[in-house]
């Protein structure tokens, strides 16, 4: 036989086919093809080719170790159609996204119920309606359910605070109603930044809230009465809380401001008494209470004077810089 002739099998068949370096897993595939065929074919997922490894397909990642797909994360596609049922036959997956798809519609998938693996889920600017539902108290190692910017229905299940492990959870733009459940302040483990503006939420905010170290609280833009007094303290690590645009009704000047308080907007709501002289000694960044029924002079020195007139207008007699001198 001729040496080269050898030399050249022997390169053959060194170099590893195709065939074994696939990493894709064929059951992976099959589903991933699934929903690809239930999405309408679309342009977006034209990579997704059943003659390549899925492993390299667009908007899919594969663990390391597995090769199975750990990552869907669709953002800014033109889709049409409701959330493939495919999706709860990817066992493994730790990241699931619907993220900026106007024309994405129908419920939170129940299929999503079987990933019990999941991370982060986050099917947002989308139009999906329907409740938020309760089987996502069961994805224990969710750290991220972000659900913001859809047309979801129906109140906020109070099982969600059975989730250990969760660093925030948005809930806002939505059409939600009833009220913020007691439950949220009964948080173990990591203590989640709640995020649950632009609803319809009603009620009082319950006191068990007052409870637990939050750092960032947005409720604004609902329906909320009475009084969030109860939020504040000096024995408090918040840092972020925007309660604008409700119809909350407490004395100011009774509550004590936790030293770590940052950013505080209290715009359009029905709180009284006068501005506490602590806030003074904050390193307030964002700071509003107009459109309050505020009254008295504005305490003046620390950040207080960094924010012009509009953080202080249209209260029942609030008066000293940035507003006119009292009388
Ligand atoms: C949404 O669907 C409508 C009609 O079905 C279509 O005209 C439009 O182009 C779609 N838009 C996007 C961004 O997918
Ligand atoms: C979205 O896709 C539909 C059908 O595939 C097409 O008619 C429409 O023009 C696309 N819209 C945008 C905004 O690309
Ligand atoms: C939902 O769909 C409507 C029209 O069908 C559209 O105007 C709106 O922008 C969509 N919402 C989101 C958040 O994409
Ligand atoms: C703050 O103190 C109040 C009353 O002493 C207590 O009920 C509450 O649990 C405490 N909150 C925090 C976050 O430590
Ligand atoms: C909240 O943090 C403060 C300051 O670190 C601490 O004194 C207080 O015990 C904490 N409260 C809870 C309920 O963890
Ligand atoms: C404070 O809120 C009022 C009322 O919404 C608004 O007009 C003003 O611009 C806000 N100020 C800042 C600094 O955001």
């Amino acid at each position: 036989m001729n040496l080269s002739f050898v030399a050249i099998l022997i390169l053959i068949l060194s170099f590893p086919s195709p065939s074994i370096s696939v990493r894709c897993n064929p059951k992976d595939k099959q589903v991933l093809l699934q929903i690809k065929k239930d999405l309408g074919n679309p342009y977006h997922l034209a990579s997704w080719d059943p003659n390549t490894d899925c492993c390299y397909w667009y908007v899919v990642k594969c663990d390391r170790k597995t090769n199975r797909i750990n990552a869907l994360t669709v953002f800014q596609a033109n889709i049409s159609g409701q959330i493939p049922t495919g999706v709860g036959d990817l066992p493994y997956l730790e990241i699931l996204q619907f993220h900026h798809i106007t024309n994405l519609t129908g419920t939170i998938q129940p299929t999503i119920a079987k990933l019990t693996n999941l991370r982060m889920l986050r099917l947002s600017f989308t139009n999906l309606t329907g409740p938020i539902p309760e089987f996502l108290s069961q994805l224990k190692k969710l750290t991220l359910l972000e659900l913001d910017y859809n047309q979801l229905t129906g109140t906020i299940p109070a099982s969600l605070s059975q989730l250990p492990n969760l660093n925030a959870i948005y809930l806002d733009r939505n059409k939600l109603t009833g009220q913020i459940p007691e439950s949220f302040g009964k948080f173990k483990g990591q203590i989640p930044d709640i995020y649950l503006s632009h609803n319809s939420l009603t009620g009082q905010v319950p006191r068990s809230l007052g409870d637990l170290n939050f750092s960032t609280l947005d409720f604004s833009r609902n329906k909320l009465e009475g009084d969030v007094s109860f939020l504040f303290g000096k024995n408090k690590t918040i840092q972020t809380i925007d309660l604008s645009r409700n119809a909350l009704e407490f004395d100011l000047s009774k509550v004590e401001l936790p030293e770590s308080l940052t950013s505080l907007d209290l715009n359009h709501n029905r709180i009284f008494g006068s501005l506490p002289q602590g806030l003074k000694d904050l390193q307030l960044q964002f700071f509003n209470v107009s459109y309050n029924r505020l009254c008295g002079q504005i305490p003046q020195g620390g950040t207080l004077q960094t924010f012009d007139m509009y953080s202080y207008l249209h209260n029942k007699c609030l008066c000293g810089s940035p507003l006119p001198d009292c009388k």
